[in-house]
């Protein structure tokens, strides 16, 4: 299974990249910051023929065309374009990311680089990888020397969960905190060592299903704030090294 996942990923990264920069129709959802291209549509529906010919029967949960439950144990959770605000405005940070759950449980996982063509895959139970370089987390464990990473829902204005205030006490106790607007993306550069932890307020099950396990099988952990295990359900999600992860709850929970 992991390599139809890697090559419908794949599929959908070429229709992503050929239509990056060109004159596509861009629509709002929910306000004028939430962003839906006609790539977005173009590359979901890529990815949903795909399974419905060769899974037939499997559920699928996908980002613009919600969910198609059926009685299979397995279900298909997919973002065919995470950081649709990037592409949209030609910043080329996103990727195509594909989760696979067995009864509740993913078992494989792989978001796409499309820009960096860089192939991010995991099994439940045999590591994950980065194209055929195995991954494992960093070993930092002080805060201060730690670069992390997080991501806003569309809602910010409104700074629900104290969004800011969270993020400016990072700032303040991190060597550094970046956005990259890809919560797919930021997943796997915790899986890579390149992040010690990731936090976001608020995500979707399609942001979550595929990084979480890409980091879990890198000896990372990802939990809620209240130091939790999370389902893809879960908005919340602290991805840590495990290193800084209890420094990381106690400034979540500050506010
Ligand atoms: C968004 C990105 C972003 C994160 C948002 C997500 P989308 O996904 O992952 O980094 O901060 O919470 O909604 O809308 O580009 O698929
Ligand atoms: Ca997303
Ligand atoms: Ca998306």
């Amino acid at each position: 299974m992991i390599n139809d996942i890697i090559e419908i990923s794949r599929i959908a990264g070429k229709i992503i990249r050929d239509g990056f920069r060109t004159n596509h129709s861009i629509e709002f959802k929910t306000n004028e910051s939430n962003l839906v291209t006609e790539i977005d549509k173009k590359a979901e529906s890529a990815i949903i023929d795909f399974v419905n010919k060769k899974y037939p029967g499997h559920s699928i949960i996908a980002e613009e065309s919600g969910e198609h439950k059926t009685s299979s144990e397995y279900s298909w959770v997919i973002d065919p374009l995470d950081g649709t605000t990037n592409f949209a405005h030609g910043l080329p940070i996103f990727s195509a990311s594909i989760g696979v759950q067995k009864s509740g449980e993913t078992i494989a996982g792989v978001v796409y680089d499309v820009m960096r063509d860089k192939l991010y895959s995991a099994e439940l139970g045999s590591g994950s990888f980065c194209d055929s370089e195995k991954l494992s987390v960093s070993i930092e464990s002080n805060l201060k020397r730690s670069v992390l990473v997080t991501g806003f829902p569309y809602n910010v204005y409104e700074n629900p969960n104290s969004v800011i205030e969270k993020f400016g006490a990072f700032i303040k106790s991190s060597r550094a905190v970046r956005r990259l607007g890809s919560a797919a993306i930021d997943f796997c550069y915790v899986a890579e060592g390149v992040f010690e932890g990731f936090w976001e307020v608020s995500l979707h099950p399609w942001d979550i299903c595929a990084g979480k396990l890409i980091v879990e099988e890198a000896d990372g952990i990802v939990t809620n704030f209240a130091n939790e295990p999370i389902n893809i359900n879960s908005k919340q999600i602290l991805a840590t090294n495990k290193w800084v992860h209890a420094d990381m709850l106690e400034i979540l929970n500050k506010f």
